[in-house]
């Protein structure tokens, strides 16, 4: 029997967008693009060690890693998907060096433009650990009816509209927020549909996890190497000693410690003072939801979504998680300005 009770990710996001007078249903459609991009990837993820897709192409992306197989077949679905879509007038993502204009008819009069990072902890595809997509929705600056530009996409990231991922793991998962909150959709694989499993999350205020890469531990920063003894001690302000988790695939970090409450930490280093993480499709998108969900943000000095991008692939430190425990660690950075 039908659960008549389970809404859809559809159903849901039409329901939302109709509490807004003008609009139009075009976020919505954007929405359910990336949910069939994702249930295709999905489908080969979950089939990766059974055929030829799984291994690395021995190609080089612009970040200067590796590629593996996954990787292309993810970004070619996203871009395939939204280019035939309704809804996106380009996008940008990690695997490609430059913007892609969408310059037919219908998208050139779409307002807006999508950024992604395909396939996040593509590491772990090989060793069956959970990976996923991040992606980033704005509202375009240029005119509808004329290709976008760079400028589109060089936005500061409070000015997403919808931000959001999608977890191929133990089940898969679609995680998206606007500005009316967060909610998450289980892959149902016997009907094929993203059923909304979690309603209006709230990232608890306090956590026990803390997530950081320790081989880095002797690059870090002086005020870094404290605060993450800080995390190690028993502290009865604090609750600690707390609990290390480090998946390597920073999507499923941060999405356990969205749920259960934590903080992850990619700091810069000495030898990359930018650290890891690219802004504008790993951060950017992951900073929105945390701070919808009522978490925090920052670069440790600003708030990651205050930050005015200038490249497409720029990198930044990063600090992301349960609001209580940011301020702890803002209390040894000492330099944030909030
Ligand atoms: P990607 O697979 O898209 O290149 O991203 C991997 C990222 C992130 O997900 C993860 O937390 C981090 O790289 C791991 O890096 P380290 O191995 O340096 O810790
Ligand atoms: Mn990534
Ligand atoms: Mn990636």
């Amino acid at each position: 029997m039908v659960n008549r009770k389970v809404l859809t990710l559809d159903e849901f996001t039409i329901r939302e967008m109709r509490a807004f007078p003008k609009a139009t249903g075009e976020l919505a459609g954007l929405l359910r693009d990336i949910g069939l991009a994702a249930k295709r990837v999905n489908v080969e993820v979950n089939k990766a060690g059974l055929v030829d897709i799984l291994g690395e192409t021995g190609d080089v992306n612009v970040q200067g890693e590796e590629v593996k197989l996954l990787d292309v077949f993810a970004n070619d679905q996203f871009t395939r998907v939204l280019r035939h879509g309704i809804s996106c007038a380009g996008i940008a993502s990690e695997e490609l060096d430059d913007f892609v204009i969408f310059d037919n008819e219908i998208s050139r009069n779409s307002k807006y433009i999508c950024m992604y990072d395909p396939l996040d902890g593509s590491s772990n595809i090989d060793v069956n650990v959970s990976i996923g997509t991040i992606f980033s929705v704005y509202r375009r600056v240029t005119e509808t009816g004329t290709p976008v530009t760079k400028k589109d996409f060089l936005q500061a990231g409070n000015r997403q509209v919808a931000a959001g991922y999608i977890i191929y793991g133990s089940s898969t998962i679609l995680v998206y927020a606007t500005k009316r909150g967060v909610n998450g959709f289980t892959l149902d694989q016997s009907i094929g549909e993203f059923c909304l499993s979690h309603p209006n999350i709230k990232c608890p205020e306090n956590g026990k996890m803390y997530s950081v890469n320790h081989g880095n531990y002797y690059s870090f920063s002086e005020e870094i190497k404290k605060y993450i003894e800080c995390c190690q001690r028993k502290n009865k302000t604090n609750g600690g000693p707390y609990t290390q988790r480090y998946i390597g695939s920073m999507v499923s970090d941060v999405h356990r410690n969205l749920i259960r409450g934590g903080i992850f930490l990619y700091p810069g280093t000495k030898e990359k003072p930018k650290g890891k993480l690219r802004l504008l499709y790993e951060c950017n998108p992951l900073a929105y939801m945390i701070e919808a969900a009522g978490g925090k943000a920052t670069d440790g000095t600003q708030r990651i979504l205050d930050k005015v991008p200038t490249e497409l692939h720029e990198r930044t430190p990063f600090f992301i998680g349960s609001l209580k425990m940011m301020e702890e660690l803002e209390g040894y950075l000492l330099k944030v300005e909030s």
